[in-house]
C-alpha cells in the first residue's frame, strides 16, 4: 500500500553486510524503468554498481553526504541526457525517488546522494569525478546516486504533527490550508 509506505519512509544510511539478491536488483531496475518521463522520452540512464571497489570510489565523489555508500552493497547512479530532454533533471529525479520507494517496498533501506551541483574538490565537480570512475560519455550528466542495502538502523516515521503544514495554502497564499486533526 502506497500511503503506509510513504508514512513510514525514511532515509537509511547504515546497511547490513549482506548483498542484495540479483532478483531483487532486477525488481528495482524494472521499477525505475517504469518511472514516467516527459513525452515518454526516457532521457535517463542508470549504472547499477555492486563492485565494492567502485562503491568505495563513488563514496568519495564529494566530501560530505556520500561516505556511507562505501558500506552499501548496492548503488544506482542516476544519469540523464540533456540531448534527449531539456527537463532531464525532472525525469531523473522522479526515477531517483522511484528507486527509493521501490527499495522501501522491498524492505531495503536507501538514501539519495546528491551529485549534480556538488564539488568533488576545488578543481573537479562530483559529476566529472564520477564520469571518470564509471567511464561515462561526455554528454551524460549525473544527478544522484541511490545507496541501497538491507537496513542496519531503524528510524521512527516523521510524526504527522511535525510535517510542514505551514507550507500549504488554500486557494490563495494568504490562507493557510485548513488542517484537520
Ligand atoms: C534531492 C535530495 C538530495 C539529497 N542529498 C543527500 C545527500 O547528498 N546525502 C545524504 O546523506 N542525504 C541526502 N538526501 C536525504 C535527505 O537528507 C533526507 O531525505 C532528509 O534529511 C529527510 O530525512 P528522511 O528522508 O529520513 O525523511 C537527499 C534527499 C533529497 C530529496
Amino acid at each position: 500500500m502506497f500511503l503506509p509506505l510513504i508514512q513510514n519512509r525514511r532515509s537509511i544510511r547504515k546497511y547490513q553486510d549482506k548483498a542484495v539478491e540479483e532478483t531483487t536488483i532486477d525488481l528495482l531496475v524494472e521499477a525505475l524503468l517504469r518511472a514516467p518521463t516527459s513525452m515518454g522520452n526516457n532521457s535517463w540512464e542508470f549504472v547499477v554498481v555492486t563492485d565494492t571497489e567502485l562503491l568505495g570510489q563513488l563514496s568519495r565523489a564529494k566530501p560530505h553526504g556520500a561516505t556511507f555508500l562505501k558500506e552499501a552493497p548496492l548503488g544506482i547512479v542516476v544519469c540523464g541526457d540533456p540531448q534527449i530532454s531539456d527537463i532531464w533533471i525532472e525525469n531523473s529525479s522522479i526515477a531517483s525517488i522511484y528507486i527509493h520507494l521501490a527499495a522501501a517496498s522491498l524492505n531495503l533501506g536507501s538514501c539519495w546522494i546528491q551529485i549534480r551541483e556538488r564539488q568533488h574538490d576545488d578543481t573537479q565537480s562530483a559529476e566529472a569525478y564520477i564520469a571518470d570512475v564509471l567511464g561515462l560519455p561526455a554528454h551524460v550528466r549525473v544527478l544522484s546516486i541511490i545507496a541501497i542495502g538491507y537496513p542496519d538502523e531503524s528510524k521512527a516515521p516523521h510524526p504527522r504533527d511535525d510535517l510542514a503544514w505551514d507550507r500549504v495554502f488554500f486557494n490563495n497564499h494568504a490562507t493557510p490550508y485548513p488542517r484537520r486533526p
